[in-house]
């Protein structure tokens, strides 16, 4: 494995001041490093802290403390070397297929041809060339998602943070989209830190999982996931891949409860 660092998430906490003035803290002492090219996914119960974590990495909130560096460099901006692919897909009803998957481009001021060149490679790679075209209203959840990531892509980041973003496909569109992903990811190297409750989604996909404690989130454990690459779906099927499940499961069971339990009892 390539162990150059890239993304750096040092001594991050976090704490938000609610509507009445009160602090919450969420994250606590978070630190790690993902490698150029590796594939990290971030687990732990409702409420731990995981999206907030991603708007800290993007830099859409700034953390309480600590720092998130990018090639050495403290991340200055959202965007840059950064993109973000959220659980809705966030696409514009009055763009075209094309002309959504350009739309970071066109932000960025890249002509409009090549922006057009350039969207066209990407929808190419999710599969979707023949539907340029189409307006997002006229594809399925699954090809909406598949345009939402040739979006992210096609601004060219180094680092893809991706928050639950199969949550609402089914389950078969679910898992060809998890092969489509390791599939896009080995052809184009990205660094990729992805959100999700589903632990073999979470086993799948990863180099390493990232288990994270209960509000406060801090790390509980990071599992490397020594399975071999390709996979496919009888990975999933392999008693090592359930082992890994299992483990995690054992790890955050009783934070996921606990989580249930305060959040269905707010007065507690
Ligand atoms: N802008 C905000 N202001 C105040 N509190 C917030 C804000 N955003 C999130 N929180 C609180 O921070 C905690 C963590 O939220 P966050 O969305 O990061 O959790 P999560 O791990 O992504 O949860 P889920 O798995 O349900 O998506 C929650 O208790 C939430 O209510
Ligand atoms: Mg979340």
């Amino acid at each position: 494995m390539n162990v150059e660092t890239k993304l750096r998430i040092d001594n991050v906490s976090h704490v938000y001041t609610g509507v009445d003035g009160e602090s919450l803290q969420v994250l606590r002492d978070i630190n790690f490093e993902i490698a150029r090219g590796e594939f990290v996914t971030l687990v732990g119960g409702s409420g731990s802290g995981k999206t907030t974590l991603l708007r800290i990495v993007d830099h859409l909130i700034a953390p309480s403390s600590g720092v998130v560096l990018v090639d050495g460099q403290p991340v200055q901006r959202p965007g840059g070397k950064i993109s973000f692919v959220f659980q809705t897909d966030c696409l514009l009803p009055w763009r075209t297929v094309i002309d959504n998957v350009a739309y970071g481009l066109d932000l960025r001021g890249v002509p409009k041809k090549e922006g057009r060149d350039r969207a066209r490679t990407y929808l190419d790679l999710v599969g979707l060339a023949t539907f340029a075209n189409y307006y997002p209203h006229q594809l399925s959840g699954g090809m909406r998602q598949r345009v939402n990531l040739a979006r992210a892509l096609a601004v060219e980041p180094d680092v893809l943070l991706m928050d639950e973003p199969f949550a609402a496909l089914d389950a078969q569109t679910r898992e060809l989209m998890q092969m489509e992903l390791l599939r896009i990811w080995r052809e184009t190297g990205k660094t990729v830190l992805f959100v999700t409750h589903q632990l073999d989604e979470a086993v799948f996909l990863a180099d390493r999982v990232l288990a994270l404690s209960a509000r406060p989130g801090s790390i509980r454990e990071i599992v490397s996931i020594d399975l071999p690459q390709p996979r496919d779906l009888d990975t999933k099927r392999s008693p090592e891949f359930q082992m890994y499940v299992k483990r995690l499961w054992n790890l955050i069971e009783s934070d996921v409860r606990r989580g249930f339990q305060d959040e269905g009892a707010p007065n507690n």
